[in-house]
């Protein structure tokens, strides 16, 4: 869907889907030189990464495989633990992969953290990270992130595979909710 169908639940448009596609075109074109010759394990984290994930496959011209992971956090907080359970695990193996990671957003960098040592001990080959957005938080932890979309405010943003309570994920763009969506 497009922001004419939400426009009474957006404050602001925050990315384009003409920007996104330029952000993922660019992405792609680091991602195929660094992994030339390889055929990259791209693993995405559900739901969120859906949507990039079916971009930047496409956007790159090298072979690539794809796999998905489901987690979440423990406890009941909106911000991420760092503690983390598999809901489902990988169907491919690491071992000897060269990973890369696809996210939708960093925020805490929590879940990545986790994600990384989790792969580095299955013996990947290397592990990379590549997220179309990044929020200040991330700043503050030691999150490698090797390929970057776009860094974007510490709002509360909802489109291209962002959901508030599983809405919204199909917006073609990226836009601040408005708080008068989710503070009654
Ligand atoms: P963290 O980096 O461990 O804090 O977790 C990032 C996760 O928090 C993402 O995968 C999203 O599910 C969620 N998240 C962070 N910021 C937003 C936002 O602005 N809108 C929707 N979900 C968000
Ligand atoms: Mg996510």
């Amino acid at each position: 869907m497009n922001f004419d169908d939400v426009s009474a639940d957006i404050e602001s448009v925050v990315l384009t889907p003409e920007e996104i596609a330029e952000g993922i075109a660019r992405m792609a074109r680091e991602i195929e030189r660094d992994f030339a010759g390889e055929t990259p394990l791209l693993i995405g984290v559900l739901k969120g990464a859906v949507m990039v994930m079916a971009d930047l496959a496409r956007e790159l011209n090298i072979h690539v495989e794809m796999d998905w992971m489901a987690v979440s956090s423990y406890g009941k907080s909106t911000k991420s633990s760092g503690v983390v359970r598999i809901v489902k695990d990988l169907d491919i193996s690491l071992e000897g992969r060269h990973v890369l990671i696809v996210e939708d957003i960093v925020d805490s960098g929590l879940t990545l953290s986790w994600l990384l040592e989790n792969f580095s001990s299955r013996q990947a080959a290397s592990v990379r990270v590549a997220t179309l957005l990044r929020k200040p938080d991330a700043l503050s932890v030691e999150v490698p992130i090797d390929y970057l979309g776009f860094d974007i405010p510490n709002d509360f943003m909802v489109g291209y595979g962002l959901d508030f309570a599983e809405a919204y994920r199909n917006l073609r763009g990226v836009g601040v909710l408005k708080p008068s969506v989710y503070k009654d």
